[in-house]
C-alpha cells in the first residue's frame, strides 16, 4: 500500500527537484482576502502573486494547502467528496506554463505514482466569448501520449477556476480523471460524470486573466499556472480502492465509529462517511481559530457539527460530546 505520506513526500521532491521551493500550508481562515470565509484553494494566499507582486520564495513554488469547501457537502457521503481535503500544489509565477505543467504532471502520475497511462482522461476548456478553446493544451496532451478520444472539451463551469472571490486571476483549467472502473456505467459516461467511474484527481489551472469589478476577463501582465492534486482522491486511486474512505486516512475513524455505534461500515457508508468528514473538517477548524456561533464561519463549523451529530444519532450513538471527543483524537 502507498500511504498519504509518501504521496506528499515524493511530490514535494518532484517538484523542488524542478526548480521549486516549498511553502508551508496557509491556515484555513484567510488572512488577508475578506471575500471567503474559508481557504477553499491554494490560490487564496497567493492572490497577490498571481496578480504580479513578486514572492520572496521566487517564481516556482510547492506547497500542501489545508482546504475547506461547504458548496458540495451535500455531496458528502459518497466515495470522492470532503468537506476539508489537503491539496498538493505546484505554482508557476509567470515563469513555465503549459508544456511544462502538462509534462510535469503526466510524468508524475505515470512515472512517481505509477498509475497506468490508458486509464488517464483528460477535459480542456471549450472556449467561449471570454477565452478561446484550449486547443493548445490538448495538443500538448496528445504529444506526452494522450489519444484524441480520452480529450473531451468542457464550458467554463466545468474547466474554468476562478477567480476566489468575484474577482481576481483565473484562467481555462485542463483536468486529469482516473478511469477507476474501466467499464461504462450508462451511454452517457464521460470524465466529469457522477457515476462513480471517474475520479478526477488533478488540474493545472492556467491563471491568464483577471475578473475585474465590472465582470471583464483582463489579460493578466504575466500567466501563471495553478494546479491542485486532491490528496484523498490520489491515495485512494493510486490503491486502487474505489473508495476515499477506504485509505489510510480515513479507516481509523471509520474503525472508531463502527466500534461505538457496534455497526459495520458495510451498508451504512453514507452515515460513517459524513461523520468521520464533518469531524475531522470540524476539528481543523477549531485549530485554526474558529468558534461555534450563528453566523459566518462559526455558523458553519457549527453546522458541520451539527450535521454529523444527526448521524451519530441515526447509528444509534447518543453520547455525541464523547464520541466527536473520540473521533477528533483519531484524526489528531
Ligand atoms: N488548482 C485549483 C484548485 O483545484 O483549487
Amino acid at each position: 500500500m502507498v500511504s498519504a505520506n509518501d504521496i506528499r513526500v515524493k511530490y514535494l521532491k518532484f517538484f523542488k527537484d524542478r526548480g521549486h521551493v516549498e511553502i508551508p500550508s496557509a491556515p484555513l481562515v484567510p488572512e488577508n482576502d475578506p471575500s471567503v470565509l474559508f481557504t477553499t484553494a491554494g490560490m487564496h494566499p497567493l492572490v497577490p502573486y498571481l496578480l504580479g507582486q513578486p514572492h520572496s520564495a521566487g517564481k516556482r513554488l510547492v506547497d500542501i494547502q489545508k482546504c475547506l469547501r461547504t458548496d458540495d457537502i451535500d455531496e458528502v457521503g459518497d466515495t470522492i467528496h470532503h468537506t476539508f481535503f489537503e491539496m498538493l500544489g505546484n505554482w508557476s509565477l509567470g515563469d513555465y506554463f503549459k508544456e511544462d505543467a502538462i509534462a510535469w504532471s503526466y510524468e508524475f502520475l505515470t512515472k512517481e505514482l505509477n498509475l497506468d497511462p490508458n486509464r488517464i482522461y483528460i477535459t480542456c476548456f471549450a472556449g467561449d466569448q471570454d477565452a478561446p478553446k484550449d486547443t493548445e493544451s490538448a495538443e500538448i496532451w496528445k504529444s506526452v501520449g494522450i489519444p484524441d478520444e480520452r480529450i473531451f472539451f468542457y464550458p467554463k463551469k466545468d474547466n474554468w477556476w476562478g477567480p476566489a472571490g468575484a474577482t481576481g486571476p483565473c484562467g481555462p483549467d485542463t483536468e486529469m480523471h482516473y478511469d477507476m472502473t474501466q467499464k461504462p456505467h450508462g451511454p452517457d459516461c464521460k470524465p466529469g460524470c457522477s457515476c462513480g467511474r471517474f475520479s478526477e484527481i488533478w488540474n493545472d489551472v492556467f491563471m491568464q486573466y483577471n475578473k475585474n469589478e465590472k465582470g471583464q476577463f483582463e489579460k493578466l501582465p504575466k500567466p501563471n499556472v495553478d494546479t491542485g492534486m486532491g490528496l484523498e482522491r490520489t491515495l485512494a486511486v493510486v490503491n486502487g480502492l474505489d473508495d476515499n474512505y477506504l485509505t489510510e486516512l480515513w479507516q481509523p475513524a471509520i474503525q472508531k465509529i463502527s466500534q461505538l455505534s457496534g455497526l459495520q461500515y458495510s451498508g451504512n457508508e453514507k452515515p460513517f462517511r459524513i461523520i468521520a468528514d464533518h469531524i475531522r473538517a470540524a476539528a481543523f477548524v477549531i485549530c485554526d481559530g474558529v468558534t461555534p456561533s450563528n453566523k459566518e464561519r462559526g455558523y458553519i463549523l457549527r453546522r458541520l457539527i451539527r450535521r454529523a451529530t444527526l448521524q451519530l444519532n441515526r447509528l444509534g450513538i447518543k453520547s455525541y460530546v464523547s464520541a466527536a471527543g473520540e473521533l477528533v483524537d483519531v484524526f489528531i
